[in-house]
């Protein structure tokens, strides 16, 4: 009897998260949009740029390994018939690798209309890139801030134009003291990343007022990817839980492409958002100050130097 109720119960909440999870309803088109999505060779990225390419965006999906983002891109263009889709190579463990994407980039597009950060991941090892980063910090959160700053100018070029960051609600639990030190957990250190996504996602938006570039960051939802695999706690809550509280990964998408395409995002900058709407980030998150002593310190991490990083704000209020 006991084993039935269970099931009845988990039905219920998987009948409730299904009618609580937001969707995009716009359709938009974004032909004669361009369109670069980090992470899109499998999980929520892979069913955003997919979205993204059915409304016709000419798409860049950068990835850090080749077979997997050429698998992608097949799959994609099998899918949408559109033929605009391709893969670059980007590992956000290298900060030379983000500065050659840019490059690339830069060699072959004249505009961003839109870029969405959601490459991240969850490490258990606490290792060092070749940058002497933690490599969480780096995949999640400094080198999504070096590729965004080193694309103002792209976006400045196709304003209106908007960047999507994807955090999570884990950012509740984070903390930036001491950022780079291998004295947290992994579960700590990945917090501490998300939370770096907002603040970030907050004062990059501060930065770029008027410019015609928004910023917004969201938390997508439990989701049934592979972002747990690093960890077997995680992993087997997830094979529990599964059933009854994760999103798949065309539900988890749903905030991402509301924010890249909806006409109601237009004139919205530096908010966070979950299920499609606007929603309340955790109070530490509201704090300037925080933001603003991140942003310096992440500056000095990328090793981007004052005038790099005034050339490419000086390009986006021209
Ligand atoms: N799943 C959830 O429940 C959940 C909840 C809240 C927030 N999020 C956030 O959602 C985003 C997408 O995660 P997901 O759930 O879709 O996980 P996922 O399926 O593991 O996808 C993560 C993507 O990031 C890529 N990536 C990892 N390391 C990279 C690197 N060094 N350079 C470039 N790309 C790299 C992965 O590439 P490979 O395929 O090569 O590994 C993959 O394409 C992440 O930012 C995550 O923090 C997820």
């Amino acid at each position: 009897m006991w084993l039935l109720w269970i099931i009845f119960i988990l039905f219920a909440i998987k009948i409730f998260n299904k009618l609580s999870t937001g969707r995009c309803y716009d359709d938009n088109v974004m032909s004669g949009k361009v369109v670069v999505v980090t992470g899109a060779s499998g999980g929520i990225g892979f069913e955003t740029a997919l979205e993204l390419a059915r409304r016709g965006a000419k798409l860049t999906i950068a990835c850090r390994n080749h077979e997997k983002g050429e698998k992608a891109v097949r799959r994609m263009v099998k899918i949408t018939k559109n033929q605009k889709i391709r893969f670059i190579h980007l590992d956000l463990t290298s900060l030379a690798s983000v500065r050659k994407f840019v490059e690339e980039l830069k060699a072959t597009e004249v505009k961003v209309d839109v870029l969405i950060n959601n490459a991240g991941a969850i490490c258990t090892t606490r290792e060092r890139t070749e940058d002497g980063l933690l490599k969480d910090l780096q995949i999640n959160y400094l080198g999504p801030f070096l590729l965004t700053v080193l694309m103002i100018p792209l976006l400045r070029k196709a304003a209106p134009s908007r960047v999507v960051v994807v955090s999570s609600s884990w950012h509740k639990f984070g903390t930036i003291k001491d950022l780079n030190s291998k004295k947290y957990g992994y579960i700590q250190s990945y917090a501490n990343t998300k939370l770096c996504n907002i603040f970030f996602s907050k004062e990059l938006a501060r930065r770029l007022e008027d410019t015609g570039i928004s910023v917004n960051t969201l938390n997508p939802g439990l989701v049934n990817t592979s972002l747990y695999r690093s960890s077997n706690v995680l992993e087997k809550l997830r094979s529990l839980l599964l059933y009854a509280f994760f999103k798949t990964p065309k539900e988890g998408a749903q905030t991402s492409v509301y924010l890249a395409v909806s006409y109601d995002c237009d004139q919205v900058t530096g908010e966070y958002f979950e299920e499609c709407r606007r929603s309340k980030a955790s109070y530490k998150a509201d704090d300037k100050e925080s933001a603003v002593k991140l942003w310096l310190i992440s500056q000095e991490l990328v090793k981007l130097t004052p005038e790099e990083m005034n050339k490419c704000f000086s390009e986006a209020n021209s």
